[in-house]
């Protein structure tokens, strides 16, 4: 049995579907869950999907993939700008990482240009929608084969 890939979530996107359509699209984070799971099962892949608000908990959840993971995907959100705990947490999990942003960062304000998770990253998907998602299971499952 393969280790899972964890699908992690930072704060705010709880409300994807409500919060600024426009930039983020309808879809709920029960669609984006409900994608991770039928693109892993694609690959024989099971998927352990969290989203939160509180920094320790997504860095808590980096540490538990460390060594029953079989990578990470995760859109940190906010975070992204402004975590170097969340940085040394991906770096210290040794696991293929995967940064996955709904919208077009570089097109939107400056202070979303700067990713602190882009440098522990394998790749890096900007502005494909929740689709982003499916696209980095996708290459998670090419390149741990
Ligand atoms: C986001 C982009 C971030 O800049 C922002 O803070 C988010 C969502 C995205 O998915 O496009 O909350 O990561």
């Amino acid at each position: 049995m393969s280790k899972p890939v964890y699908v992690l979530n930072g704060p705010n996107l709880n409300l994807l579907g409500l919060r600024e359509p426009e930039i983020y699209g309808r879809e709920t984070l029960a669609d984006v869950e409900a994608l991770c799971r039928a693109t892993a099962k694609d690959f024989g892949l099971d998927v352990i999907f969290h989203q939160s608000n509180a920094e320790h908990e997504l860095i808590g959840w980096i540490h538990e993939a460390r060594g029953t993971a079989c990578g990470i995907v995760i859109n940190p959100a906010a975070y992204t700008h402004t975590s170097i705990a969340l940085h040394d947490a991906l770096k210290a999990s040794d696991l293929p990482v995967f940064e996955v942003h709904i919208s077009n960062v570089h097109a939107r304000e400056a202070f979303r240009h700067h990713s602190y998770v882009s440098p522990v990253a394998i790749g890096v998907i900007a502005g494909f929608g929740i689709s982003g998602y499916a696209a980095a299971i996708r290459r998670l499952a090419e390149v741990i084969r």
